[in-house]
């Protein structure tokens, strides 16, 4: 492999760094953010995670919000070779799991082919975390029987190509990443494949982080409370008998007066 003159090994190291809680960061994401030379970060890493790199170190904000690009995937995947073969330690830090939607298989592949060696660090994904946060189990004994993880955006915002009939199952949970958008067309098509109106559903926002919230509906009527509520991305998307839970396993309450989080306290009387 080639590299400049300093005598480090090239390698990259693609994070994931959660939800946006730094709780939820790994022992093994904390080290590697304290030795990066350089952190090249996504819109969706928080902005307590990112106050985690040491000041010496370099941050590059890459951005990729849907349609808003800052660098193309192409320009990412080359910078990350360039800076490697530099002989920098590179921290590639992705919001939640650099596996689930988060195109850090795409990235690994171009390092692959450009025999930079990397490292892959799992992070805590969005849909586990949110619906934590939010008081709701991804599957619960004779509620549902397991969990299905979609993402409601295609390619080049192509029509959703999804199999809604299975989807349409009232004994699972599905899960809807970047569901926002096309949540008419999504709820839509479950009813019209026979999952009921009133199934419980609902959209976190910022989820894990002090400007988390929730808001718990119905498949028919989420869509209106959401908009309603004006909720904007990052949102996650909840559709199951699970989400009936929410009320009372509500244990994560955001005290947005004083911008910071609480955990309940039943010895307080809450
Ligand atoms: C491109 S995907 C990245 C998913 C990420 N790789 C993961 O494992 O969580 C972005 C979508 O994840 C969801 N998401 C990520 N972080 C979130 C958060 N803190 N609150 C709510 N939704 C979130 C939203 O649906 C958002 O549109």
């Amino acid at each position: 492999m080639l590299m400049d003159n300093s005598n480090k090994e090239a390698r990259v190291y693609i994070v994931g760094a959660g939800p946006g809680d730094p709780d939820l960061l790994t022992v093994k994401a904390m080290r590697l953010l304290k030795q990066a030379d350089v952190v090249i970060y996504d819109r969706l890493v928080s902005e307590q995670i990112m106050n985690e790199v040491p000041k010496g170190s370099t941050r590059i904000f890459v951005g990729k919000e849907t349609g808003k690009h800052h660098l193309t995937q192409d320009e990412i995947n080359k910078l990350l070779v360039s800076l490697a073969m530099k002989g920098r330690c590179v921290v590639r830090l992705k919001g939640g799991d650099p596996f689930v939607f988060g195109r850090g298989s795409e990235e690994a592949l171009y390092l692959v082919k450009n025999r930079i060696p990397f490292e892959i660090v799992p992070g805590i994904t969005a849909s586990s975390a949110c619906t934590t946060y939010a008081g709701i189990p991804l599957t619960h004994r004779g509620l549902s029987n397991g969990v299905r993880f979609v993402t409601g955006h295609c390619r080049s915002d192509k029509p959703l190509d999804m199999d809604w009939e299975k989807l349409a199952d009232p004994t699972m949970t599905l899960v809807v990443y970047m569901g926002l958008a096309n949540l008419p067309e999504i709820s839509k098509n479950l009813i019209k494949h026979g999952l009921p109106e009133n199934t419980p559903a609902a959209g976190i926002e910022n989820g894990t982080t002090p400007r988390q919230r929730k808001c718990i509906s119905t498949l028919g009527q989420l869509q209106a409370d959401l908009e309603q509520e004006s909720f904007k991305a990052p949102v996650m998307v909840v559709i199951g008998q699970v989400v009936s839970l929410a009320d009372s396993l509500d244990w994560f309450v955001v005290d947005s007066k004083n911008a910071k989080y609480q955990k309940n306290n039943f010895s307080k009387g809450a």
